[in-house]
């Protein structure tokens, strides 16, 4: 499995943050936002990544992750040059896809919860058809929701309707099968001159090759899109950290665990950082892993 991390965009709505960085480049809390969705996909044992950005942003995700192999990744780099929409991810990637199934994760979107990595790691084994994830919110409007049946299966997929047909909506990581470059290039912009992630997902409903999984209460989903929600992020970030001691979407802590790299590499990464707070919560890793 393959995994791309899309952090294109503009960001207008955190303006003017982000006149001059790119969003995914802004910290929530302590750590890079790129950090969260990077850790989703390590989770779900990816390795090798492709992070799509723009022109300008490029070099500093570089400078930031490089190949990655000091995380026991391959990461690789690709411009989206204009916003055309969340599928062109899967045409701008279609070499770097290949023949294999592909995972797509939103640059600013935030996954945490119990047991994730196990439902993440199971994801990963999707050959064929696509596999989605409903969440429960109080504000469907803003994103792709799920009208469902009342047995609970899909009857179809609303992009930012004006009125939701449920509360279910669609977060931002996605898991495909190797036909997802060609479906993409099957579609037409939206009205809103996108090429829609939904488009793509409704593709494999209308051939029954779609499954959802619905994140419940122990799963929270944070989008990080405006500043109000930035600043929530952080806050459910800084406030589980401070009370567990434990990092949440720190990419070393999650290559050791996934054994990615060894011990001894890990030591290495973590003193780079020591007089952080992030540093302090490796380093503390660290004595954990070895009681
Ligand atoms: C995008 C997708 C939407 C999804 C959301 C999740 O919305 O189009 O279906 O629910 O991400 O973050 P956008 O962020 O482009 O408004």
């Amino acid at each position: 499995m393959k995994g791309i991390i899309l952090a294109g965009g503009t960001g207008t709505r955190l303006y003017p943050m982000t006149l001059a960085m790119n969003k995914q480049l802004l910290h929530i809390y302590d750590k890079p936002m790129i950090y969260y969705p990077l850790s989703t996909l390590m989770l779900a044992g990816i390795q090798d990544i492709l992070i799509i950005s723009s022109q300008d942003a490029q070099p500093n995700f570089e400078k930031l992750l490089g190949n990655g192999n000091h995380l026991g990744l391959n990461i690789s780099y690709q411009q989206q040059e204009k916003p055309n929409g969340i599928a062109e991810a899967f045409i701008i990637g279609e070499e770097f896809i290949s023949n294999d199934p592909c995972a797509l994760i939103l640059g600013d979107n935030v996954f945490h919860g119990q047991g994730l990595g196990k439902l993440l790691s199971r994801c990963a084994e999707l050959e064929t058809g696509a596999k989605i994830f409903a969440t429960w919110v109080s504000d469907p409007e803003r994103y792709g929701v799920v009208d469902l049946d009342k047995d609970g299966n899909i009857r179809g997929l609303i992009e930012k309707p004006k009125v939701a047909p449920s509360n279910w909506a669609v977060a931002g990581l996605y898991f495909f099968d190797y036909n997802v470059s060609s479906i993409a290039k099957s579609i037409s912009p939206s009205p809103r001159g996108e090429l829609e992630i939904l488009d793509v997902i409704k593709q494999y409903l209308e051939e029954d090759k779609l499954e959802i999984e619905k994140l419940g209460r122990g799963y929270a989903w944070l989008d990080t899109g405006t500043p109000q929600s930035l600043l929530e992020a952080a806050t459910f970030v800084q406030t589980l950290q401070q009370r567990q001691g434990l990092g949440i979407c720190c990419p070393e802590e999650i290559a050791l665990s996934q054994k990615f790299i060894s011990l001894k590499q890990f030591k290495i990464l973590a003193k780079k950082y020591s007089s952080s707070e992030y540093g302090k919560l490796l380093n503390k890793t660290i004595q954990d892993t070895s009681k």
